[in-house]
């Protein structure tokens, strides 16, 4: 019994891999994943800071054994991310006296990265995350240096770029936070531009980074419904469900360190049972609403495999411990895979 079994007449079931694992150095998780998913994304490895660190000095080292897991595995391999405000070096948007580089050069650069890594696994890599994270919740534009120097046109620019670069890969725009209703209008807005304008798009990411209470399953339902209905797949991009207090509590604003701090580890024995019960009906509250919805989504990834490895634990301060995954910190499946699986034979 595994989880890409249950799901093989569903949706691509994933899980992103970390360096440890990519590098086999994490051996037992490279033994859950090849056992138990159908589909892989790199967590870190395929980020522009790491594929191009310095202008025209690619390397691939990292990269190419990603992708060579994912084929010996037969595995729907997607790559992560071309276009991303984050873990970007700084040379791509900069001239030699550090000023920012001319909306011409800037295209130039972004043209040359994502033509060199998408060409390299052309039919290889399946999907793309063309674009991640560029829209803020409440629906404007995230002022990145892309939005910065190119305006809106950096979007559909990489669309272009990547779609000549590998005209039969998925491409997608991924973004946290997905299912704020001002952000779910500007992204279906740019989905609709793009297709209109003849550039293809495929996919939405909805990363799905949640906690227990927020957000309602009933406003993540209904971003996935939206985004379908603008005519693309949805992805579920990034799944963890932190078992923890939001370090924010209700606001996704306050930038309070304290009163975060106060909050990083509350439960140092250990989850509660009432909570670890709690934490377990959330995830099969989402994966029968992914179920329902199975013939609008396209594929569900988890961010990662055990508890042990989650980026979770060290955000958002280093040492908190979270217990967002479907392992444990033993390798061992909680008891809650067991009962997703049997909820694709419900009928
Ligand atoms: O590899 C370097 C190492 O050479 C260096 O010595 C060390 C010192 O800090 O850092 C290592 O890089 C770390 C990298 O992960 C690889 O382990 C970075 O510090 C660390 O910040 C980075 O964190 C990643 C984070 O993205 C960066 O923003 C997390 O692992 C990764 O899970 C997280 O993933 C993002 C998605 O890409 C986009 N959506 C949100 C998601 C969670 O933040």
């Amino acid at each position: 019994n595994s989880l890409k079994k249950a799901f093989k007449d569903k949706f691509y079931i994933g899980t992103a891999m970390s360096l440890p694992q990519i590098n086999g150095t994490d051996v037992k998780s490279d033994q859950i994943i090849a056992s138990q998913f159908s589909s892989i994304v790199a967590e870190n490895c395929m980020k522009s800071m790491f594929l191009q660190p310095q202008e025209g000095k690619f390397f691939f080292d990292d990269a190419d054994r990603f992708v060579a897991f994912g084929e010996k595995n037969k595995m729907f391999i997607i790559g992560h991310t071309l276009i991303w405000h984050s873990q970007l070096p700084k040379w791509f948007f900069v001239d030699k006296d550090g000023k920012d580089v001319s909306a011409e050069v800037l295209k130039q650069r972004m043209k040359n990265h994502i033509t060199t890594v998408v060409s390299r696994y052309k039919g290889r890599v399946k999907g793309w995350d063309v674009v991640n994270e560029a829209i803020m919740e409440d629906g404007t534009y995230r002022k990145s240096k892309f939005y910065e120097i190119l305006g809106e046109e950096f979007i559909p620019l990489a669309f272009q770029y990547a779609q000549e670069a590998d005209p039969n890969a998925e491409l997608y725009y991924n973004d946290y936070n997905e299912w704020y209703p001002e952000k779910v209008k500007t992204v279906i807005n740019i989905v609709k531009k793009m297709k209109s304008r003849g550039i293809r798009v495929d996919g939405v990411g909805m990363q799905t980074h949640v906690g227990l209470d927020t957000p309602k399953l009933a406003e993540y339902e209904k971003a996935i419904t939206d985004y379908a209905s603008a005519g693309v797949k949805v992805n579920i991009t990034e799944m963890d469900i932190s078992a923890l207090p939001s370090p924010w509590g209700t606001s996704a604003n306050v930038s309070d360190t304290v009163k975060y701090q106060a909050k990083m580890n509350p439960y140092t024995k250990g989850l509660p049972e009432n909570i670890e019960k709690e934490w377990e009906n959330r995830y099969l509250d989402f994966f029968r609403l992914f179920i329902k919805h199975e013939d609008k989504i396209r594929r569900v990834t988890l961010w990662g495999v055990t508890d042990k490895q989650s980026w979770k634990n060290d955000f958002p301060v280093k040492g908190r411990t979270d217990y967002p995954l479907l392992f444990d910190r033993n390798f061992k499946a909680k008891p809650v895979v067991e009962k997703i699986i049997q909820l694709t034979k419900e009928k």
